[in-house]
């Protein structure tokens, strides 16, 4: 990292206005490479430019509230202090980014899986008590909390319910560590598919319970979409259910289409975050080809926990006698271990650094989405960023002109 790149700058502020023009930014990526860490970042950004600014997290890990200066976080908005977002707007007031307005609030949230389907239910339902019936069955709760993609699906859902509401500007969303984080990127389409499917609709236009007796005359393919669900159990109390949601079928196919057009549209900006190693990165190329192939907007990379060259170290180790120094202030052995190990530590940051390099080269020279994406480059800090302090320092690394 001993050069800033003029396509790193490029990079900056094309992520700048990313944040300054979107009503959505998706950081995604593999788990554990900084998607928190670049959500909280890019949403305290965002209101030190004027934008009031939510930033949702999935993961119940306390990282974005202790990156934010907060104890915990809860399913309500809350609220972060305004000291901070105007200590971020003195660190980027060096930034070409012409930016008019004062620096305003930000706001963090942890969704809660089981709150956010309930939320949606209450928000849907045509009344109180079908919402109420509704929350009752068996079905409903295994559907809200174990269906595979519930948790991405209702992540959107409330993506899309929040960035309409009026109440914020940006709505930046820290999407929830994955095995495969493909399955954020397909759930609203799996549901769709659920919701759009004939059988579905059939049964859900009858008037009187389902159950069993339906499903025995049903087509294979019903069967087969039952089974996506359940596996085959429980039948009996899934009739009741899709009774229940023939009156929610509609609104529900509605929103999710919503939310479909949303991230695919012109408001979202989705922001692949990665780090050098070779495999995450290849994981990166690979995810980033499936975001485009899927019509999402990709709009920039942030590559994180790049290793910071020790340039000033060499210099100084090789021409300042910094040995015979160490020597004299520690004495005889024990100050030429410290300098060998000294030289040693300096080496491999800078074989790393190297390495590190040459991984990135090859990224951007096997071509595809990634290599055609602006990239952000942010340095490997000394500690870990579990507070407000250290998050405000990424900061020009990331949207800003870092002194270098
Ligand atoms: N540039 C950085 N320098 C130093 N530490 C960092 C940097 N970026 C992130 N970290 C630290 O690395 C750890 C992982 O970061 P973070 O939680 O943001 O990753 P994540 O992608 O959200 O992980 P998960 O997939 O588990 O949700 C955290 O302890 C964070 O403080
Ligand atoms: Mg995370």
């Amino acid at each position: 990292m001993s050069v800033d790149r003029d396509d790193t700058a490029v990079a900056r502020l094309a992520l700048l206005q990313q944040v300054r023009d979107r009503r959505v930014v998706v950081c995604v990526g593999s788990g554990g490479v900084g998607k928190t860490t670049t959500a909280a970042a890019l949403g305290l950004a965002a209101a030190a430019i004027g934008r009031k600014t939510l930033v949702i997290t999935i993961d119940p890990a306390r990282r974005l509230a202790n990156a934010l200066g907060l104890d915990s976080l809860s399913h309500a908005p809350q609220l972060v202090d305004q000291g901070l977002v105007t200590q971020a707007a003195r660190q980027l007031s060096t930034t070409t980014m012409p930016t008019t307005t004062m620096p305003t609030t930000l706001h963090a949230m942890m969704l809660d899986l089981k709150a956010g389907w309930d939320d949606m239910l209450f928000r849907t339902a045509p009344d109180e008590d079908l919402a109420n019936r509704i929350l009752a069955n068996r079905f409903y709760k295994v559907l809200s909390t174990e269906l595979p993609g519930a948790h991405e699906f209702i992540a959107c859902e409330h993506l899309q319910y929040l960035a309409a509401s009026g109440r914020f500007d940006l709505v930046v969303l820290d999407t929830p560590p994955t095995q495969n984080a493909l399955d954020f990127l397909d759930a609203p389409s799996r549901i769709l598919g659920v919701l759009d499917n004939d059988a579905f609709r059939f049964f859900a236009d009858k008037s009187s319970s389902l159950g069993l007796r339906f499903l025995d005359g049903a087509s294979g393919r019903a069967q087969s979409v039952i089974a996506r669900f359940t596996g085959g159990e429980m039948l009996e109390e899934l009739g009741d259910f899709l009774v229940l949601l023939k009156d929610l079928y509609d609104p529900l196919t509605d929103r999710t289409r919503q939310f479909v057009a949303l991230l695919e549209g012109r408001d979202t900006a989705f922001v692949v975050v990665t780090a050098p190693q070779p495999t995450v990165l290849s994981e990166a190329a690979f995810f980033a080809g499936e975001l485009v192939r899927r019509g999402l907007p990709l709009q920039a990379v942030v590559v994180n926990r790049l290793t910071p060259r020790p340039t000033t170290a060499l210099q100084i180790l090789e021409h300042d006698h910094v040995d015979e120094t160490l020597q004299q202030a520690i004495g005889g052995d024990d100050g030429a271990r410290v300098a060998a190990a000294l030289d040693r530590a300096v080496g491999d940051e800078d074989r790393l650094a190297t390495l590190e390099d040459a991984a990135l080269q090859g990224l951007m020279g096997a071509g595809g989405a990634l290599s055609a994406t602006p990239m952000v480059r942010l340095p490997r800090l000394s500690d870990a960023v579990h507070d407000a302090g250290r998050l405000v320092e990424l900061l020009p690394w990331l949207v800003g002109s870092p002194k270098i």
